[in-house]
């Protein structure tokens, strides 16, 4: 049986089949969304994932997985943001689930930038949000609650510089089952960065509102 759909059914381009893009992808496959998926070593590597994801799913090249995508998440590891494939996300909105770990990714000349900020610069023709980011992969695997209400979800965070754009994540992020909580700019993004009071936090969003100040 079809879900029933929060938001009209979309087209949503994954790129990295790892342990949150795999599991972002699930959820939006079973909230009724059309999901190809896409990783470093080809669409050969992911038929046993695709399989799992079931019949909404299927896999392509980061390129494909890019154009197929009316949204596209990027779930890589933040070294190889300049991978992404720019020509095939231009006037896409995208989802940036990447964090920035030192000890994984190595020094990395911010230039007074936020890390999301860095990924935008490199997707310049694309509308880049960033959420997905501050939740483990179990957490986001097992605690979504698509049939409770906004203040019985855990939050998940939304920031960027398009307001259209993070109101389709929004849409998304309610879709999947947890609460949106908006912290405002790509600039303000650092707040739900790795260290922020907020990351990797099993919060109301009351709660998390609490923790960073915001209305
Ligand atoms: N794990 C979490 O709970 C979690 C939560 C929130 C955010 N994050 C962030 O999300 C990102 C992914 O984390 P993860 O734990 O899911 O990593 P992971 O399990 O190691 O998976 C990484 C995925 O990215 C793919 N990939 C690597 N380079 C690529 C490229 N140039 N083009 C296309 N695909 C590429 C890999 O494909 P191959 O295997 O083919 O190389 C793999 O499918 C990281 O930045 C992480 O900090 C993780």
């Amino acid at each position: 049986m079809s879900p029933t759909l929060l938001v009209p059914s979309v087209r949503i381009g994954v790129v990295g089949a790892g342990r949150i893009g795999a599991t972002a992808a699930g959820q939006f496959a079973d909230a009724g969304h059309e999901v190809r998926i896409a990783n470093s070593r080809g669409p050969e590597t992911l038929t046993d994932l695709v399989a799992d994801l079931g019949p909404r799913a299927s896999a392509d090249t980061p390129a494909g997985a890019g154009r197929f995508g009316d949204v596209v998440l990027e779930a890589i590891p933040f070294a190889a943001y300049r991978e992404l494939p720019a020509d095939a996300l231009a006037g896409t909105t995208v989802i940036s689930a990447s964090n920035y770990w030192p000890d994984r990714d190595g020094d990395v000349e911010f230039g007074g930038r936020t890390q999301t900020e860095l990924v935008a610069a490199h997707l310049a023709d694309s509308r880049v949000v960033k959420s997905f980011n501050t939740m483990r992969w179990e957490r986001l695997r097992d605690e979504a609650r698509p049939d409770a209400s906004r203040d019985e979800r855990l939050a998940l965070y939304v920031a960027g510089d398009d307001p259209e754009a993070k109101a389709t994540v929004v849409d998304l992020v309610e879709a999947v089952g947890f609460a949106p909580v908006d912290v405002g700019s790509l600039a303000d993004g650092e707040q739900i960065q790795p260290g922020s009071p907020v990351f990797n936090e099993p919060l109301s969003p009351a709660a998390a509102r609490a923790r960073l100040g915001i209305d």
